[in-house]
């Protein structure tokens, strides 16, 4: 499937002023962007903009201030940030919408750059309030959204404001959702499909998904649990998602009808406690006594989910196979780390914790695509239409 919507890269921009929807929600530390991740993902949006004689009025959210203005929360340090990436100013508004934000707008050159304040910090932005979607448009002639990471919020900034300007997708938004649909429209063969992280209720979605796409599915990371305890497997102290265990139970009768493998681990690294200095115990199997909790998967699992991984045409991951951010217990995930590193097929990252992994291992840069989309590759990887995108104009 070709992407449907409209790109940037085919609209009459010159002298206009362009709304851009960034997802420029990224970790702050002491006041300070600490990961620029997503801030650089937009730049070529930005740069094409500004090159082609646009004049920018970005708008993000940050964190979730919950409709009201919470310091703590401001956008400024991502315009300080931005403003070293393009090597020009950014200026910066006082506030989301209002009289002196349009004056700021209405005095923009071309290649000028204007962002908003947190967009969150406007109640009528979740509540995608018609009244803030307006406001929003007044700012400028046309509006571009690359920001996939907020694609699956109908709010006011991502699908509001579409309603009421010209939208284009981005350059991100669009690489993110033609990587994202190839891996399930059309992967290279064996597609393999490997999913971590603590909870079941997150990803029950792919995985029904992939059952009837993927050739593998290998799980580990907390959500094993849930499907050990359908299995009538000891969990001991480990970390259960009860409302998981349904869900892992039906998925696990389902793969039973599919051509689709969805594997366990075969063995485990046990602590006593969720602490860096928690001694680790290997398991031989998957029974996890009472006064101790899986922390990680074992060591013949890793092996085994590296070679499928090794041999795979298309790997998608998404989830840590075990608390990596604890010494002892990393070795699981750094193992599945270095192996779609590794890889020789087409190796996408579906967002969120296994990006941290990669950036933690130092192998970010040697993978084919790293989604910047947390619920939104997610949500996208499910089959589910995301609002941000199907309110842009069709190509
Ligand atoms: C994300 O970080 O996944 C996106 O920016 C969306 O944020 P949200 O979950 O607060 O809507």
């Amino acid at each position: 499937m070709s992407f449907s919507k409209a790109s940037v890269r085919d609209a009459a921009v010159e002298g206009k002023r362009a709304l851009v929807r960034v997802d420029f929600n990224v970790p702050l530390e002491d006041g300070n962007v600490a990961d620029d991740t997503r801030i650089r993902a937009a730049l070529p949006t930005i740069e094409l903009l500004r090159e082609r004689g646009a004049a920018l009025v970005l708008v993000s959210h940050l964190g979730r201030p919950k409709g009201k203005v919470d310091p703590g929360l401001s956008i400024r340090p991502v315009g300080e940030r931005l403003a070293e990436l393009i090597g020009a100013e950014v200026k910066q508004a006082p506030a989301v919408v209002g009289e002196e934000v349009e004056a700021m707008a209405d005095g923009l050159g071309a290649g000028e750059v204007l962002l908003l304040e947190n967009v969150r910090y406007e109640p009528g932005e979740t509540a995608n309030d018609p009244a803030l979607a307006e406001a929003l448009a007044k700012l400028a002639d046309l509006y571009v959204n690359d920001a996939f990471g907020a694609a699956h919020r109908a709010h006011a900034s991502t699908a509001g404001v579409a309603a009421l300007l010209p939208g284009y997708a981005g350059l991100l938004l669009e690489r993110e959702v033609t990587e994202l649909t190839r891996v399930v429209e059309s992967p290279q063969r064996p597609l393999v499909v490997v999913l971590g992280g603590a909870k079941v209720t997150d990803k029950v979605g792919v995985i029904d998904r992939f059952l009837e796409v993927a050739d593998e599915i290998l799980i580990g990371g907390a959500m094993c649990f849930s499907f050990f305890r359908a299995q009538g497997t000891a969990t001991g102290d480990s970390l259960v998602e009860e409302e998981g265990v349904k869900l892992a139970a039906e998925a696990l009768e389902r793969s039973g009808s599919t051509d689709c493998e969805l594997r366990l681990p075969v063995d485990l690294v046990l602590g006593e406690r969720f602490a860096a200095d928690a001694e680790p115990r290997q398991s031989d199997g998957v029974e996890v006594p009472d006064g101790w909790m899986g922390l990680d998967v074992g060591p013949r699992t890793a092996r085994a989910y590296a070679d499928v991984i090794a041999s795979a045409g298309t790997v998608l991951w998404n989830g840590p196979m075990g608390a990596f951010e604890l010494a002892p217990f990393a070795a699981g995930t750094r193992a599945v780390a270095a192996a779609v590193a590794a890889a020789p097929g087409t190796t996408v990252i579906g967002g969120g914790d296994s990006v941290a992994a990669l950036q933690q291992f130092g192998l970010a840069d040697k993978v084919d695509w790293l989604s910047t989309g947390g619920g939104a590759s997610l949500e996208l990887l499910e089959g589910k239409k995301l609002p941000g995108v199907e309110a842009l104009i069709d190509a």
